[in-house]
């Protein structure tokens, strides 16, 4: 949802720029520019589209200089036009600024400043605004002062002074002509992280934008302002105090953020599975106890005795796997367990017991609803955890403990690898409560022994990548696709449905199997195909019922199952593809890979950006 990256330095700061917003345009690619110092005048090169459009342009008109700012757009307020890219001026054309986030009350801070004196807008956009806020209330405090120091202070009095008129939600990075060598950011909603090097320093919406420079990072807080300069930095608060913050090591390398060999992130990631999932399970099962240890839930015993209703919240595949995790927790914990859309659950009032047990399930751990449902869910004082990748992210600090997927960074905006391990930390988490409860060492041991199965179980399914791949190159004249699946199964057809949307921008849906005849079955024709999840399970003859159902009415029937259910569906299904038998309750973690394969293959095979869709964003800090 927009990338930042500002560096302060003794190199050219251009290529640094660059490259940042290379790693942060999963955050949005609509538009893209910089704006870098040069003696005493901001030269600044921006335009609609992606970096590469940014990068020939540089190419073309170079921008010299050793400090400077950047974003990478997913579009709010305006199109995704030349004018609208970020950076954007205040009035005298010395400040410029680039933003992450909303200004709610832009409009009213727009008219106060037009009544106030002549203000000439060039773009559509609420950070225009704000950059002419601040530059007016700079030049108001500046006129007269000669100390240069003072000139540092003052901006960043200025940034404060119309941050507290903000309503909204902000990442900020500024420079100004007039103050050599200095970067004043900010932030409330939208992440911000300090990089700190070797006389140089770097601003940047995410680590991975500057870990090929450093890996060490101070993470900023909401409501932080910090002054960067080459050699030195200074956190204060909206408030104006000034704060301490520690530096903590990145826990991945320049290395990890590659694609290697693989022709898309995607497809990498994908491909990681085997060791994402034994990661999410590492040191976390105890053979001996016949169940999990998950000390960063910082709950005793007793308190995970007393957990009589678990809700799940979050957005996308993270809510997806929320709905493996219902029916995982309920079978393993009896308990009652709800998932609530974490942008509905923060708005509305859900009655809540005071044994009630919350958990965020975020990848990045910046999702903007999924924060504001864990803020609302504190507030209400319930014990919230996080489930989330990103060590340093937003969810992760705020919330009351949690676990962590250890997944690597995900960058394709698909997500793929982040989905098992969230189903693997919450299958993990029945098993906890289960054994807290009813569930025998017998049972709890079969679990452990389900789960130590899966890299390998995995590894089979991605062999048969080639073979998906010619699956999908059969339908690329489909018009959409329905997905289908019953129990645990039901929420891998929403989420085998939603990576088709997202990469292939085909019209799909997921629905439990039962419901096809309730509506959707009215789609079913030759033009469509079903995919049906069906292992050979307790309800898989309900689901052969269904798939009868869809053959009758003459629609193309694709199954993911297993090989005694690919027996029974020989000549039913036009196409099935076999995943490796396993107990129920792992079984979710093996169906989705195969429709993970399929919809890239078949983005693939219709020309996609599979790693950028369009219009999506990886990290979504906007409500
Ligand atoms: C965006 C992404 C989805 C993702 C969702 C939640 O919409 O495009 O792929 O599932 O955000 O992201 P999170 O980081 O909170 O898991």
């Amino acid at each position: 949802m927009c990338g930042i990256v500002g560096y302060v330095g003794r190199a050219e700061a251009a290529p640094i720029l660059l490259d940042g917003l290379r790693r942060l345009e999963y955050r949005g690619y609509d538009s893209a520019g910089v704006a870098i110092v040069d003696g005493d005048h901001v030269e600044t090169r921006k335009c609609a589209g992606r970096i590469a459009g940014l990068s020939k342009l540089m190419a073309e008109h170079p921008a010299p200089g050793t400090y400077g700012i950047s974003h990478t757009r997913w579009a709010t307020h305006g199109k995704p036009t030349d004018q609208n890219a970020h950076p954007h001026f205040d009035e005298s054309g010395k400040l410029a600024l680039v933003h992450n986030g909303v200004i709610e009350n832009y409009q009213q801070i727009k008219d106060a400043l037009l009544q106030e004196g002549p203000h000439h807008f060039t773009s559509e956009t609420d950070t225009e605004v704000l950059a002419h806020l601040v530059g007016k209330i700079y030049d108001d405090s500046a006129v007269g002062v000669v100390d240069p120091r003072r000139h540092k202070a003052l901006l960043v009095e200025a940034l404060r002074t119309a941050l507290q008129q903000v309503i909204g939600t902000y990442g900020i990075a500024l420079v100004h002509a007039d103050i050599p060598d200095f970067i004043v950011g900010a932030r409330r909603g939208s992440p911000l992280v300090l990089g700190v090097g070797k006389d140089e320093n770097f601003l940047a919406s995410d680590v991975s934008a500057i870990v090929a420079h450093t890996r060490d990072a101070v993470y900023l807080n909401d409501f932080d302002l910090v002054a960067v300069e080459r050699d030195k930095f200074e956190i204060s608060s909206l408030a104006g105090e000034r704060g301490s913050h520690a530096i903590s090591k990145v826990e991945f390398t320049a290395e990890d953020i590659k694609k290697g060999d693989y022709p898309h992130y995607m497809l990498k990631e994908i491909f990681e599975q085997p060791g994402s999932v034994r990661d999410a399970m590492r040191g976390r099962l105890s053979v001996e106890e016949c169940t999990a240890k998950l000390g960063g839930l910082n709950m005793t015993p007793a308190q995970l005795r007393d957990v009589g209703r678990v809700v799940l919240t979050g957005c996308g595949t993270a809510l997806h796997a929320g709905m493996v995790g219902e029916y995982l927790i309920e079978q393993l914990a009896h308990i009652p367990v709800e998932v609530e859309y974490a942008s509905e659950f923060r708005h509305r009032n859900t009655p809540m017991t005071t044994d009630t047990l919350v958990f965020a399930i975020s990848q990045s751990g910046e999702t903007a609803d999924t924060l504001g449902a864990l803020r609302e869910s504190k507030r209400k004082g319930h014990r919230t955890l996080g489930i989330c990748n990103n060590v340093a992210s937003t969810i992760a600090r705020e919330s009351d403990g949690g676990v962590y997927m250890h997944a690597g960074p995900e960058i394709g905006v698909a997500a793929t690898k982040s989905f098992t391990s969230q189903v693997v930390i919450l299958t993990l988490i029945g098993l906890l409560l289960g054994r807290m409860r009813h569930l025998s060492t017998a049972e709890g041991s079969s679990i452990i022994a389900a789960l130590e199965s899966l890299p390998e179980k995995i590894e089979q399914i991605l062999k048969m990548s080639d073979q998906i791949k010619e699956v999908a190159k059969k339908y690329v004249k489909a018009t959409g696709m329905l997905f289908f699946g019953r129990q645990f199964n039901f929420p891998i057809a929403l989420e085998a449905a939603l990576k088709l949307k997202e990469i292939t921008y085909l019209y799909a849906e997921g629905h439990p199997s039962a419901e096809l005849k309730h509506g959707v079955i009215a789609l079913v024709k030759p033009e469509l195909p079903s995919v049906f999840i069906a292992p050979d399970d307790a309800v898989f003859s309900k689901n052969m019922n269904n798939i009868e159902q869809v053959r009758a009415r003459k629609g193309p029937i694709i199954a993911v199952t297993t090989a005694s259910g690919a027996a029974k569906l020989k000549g039913i299904a036009d196409d099935i593809i076999t995943v490796p038998d396993a107990d129920d309750i792992v079984m979710p973690v093996l169906t989705v890979i195969p429709l993970q394969l399929f919809a890239y293959h078949l983005a693939v095979a219709l020309g996609r950006d599979v790693d950028k869709p369009r219009n999506l964003a990886k990290s979504v800090t906007v409500e």
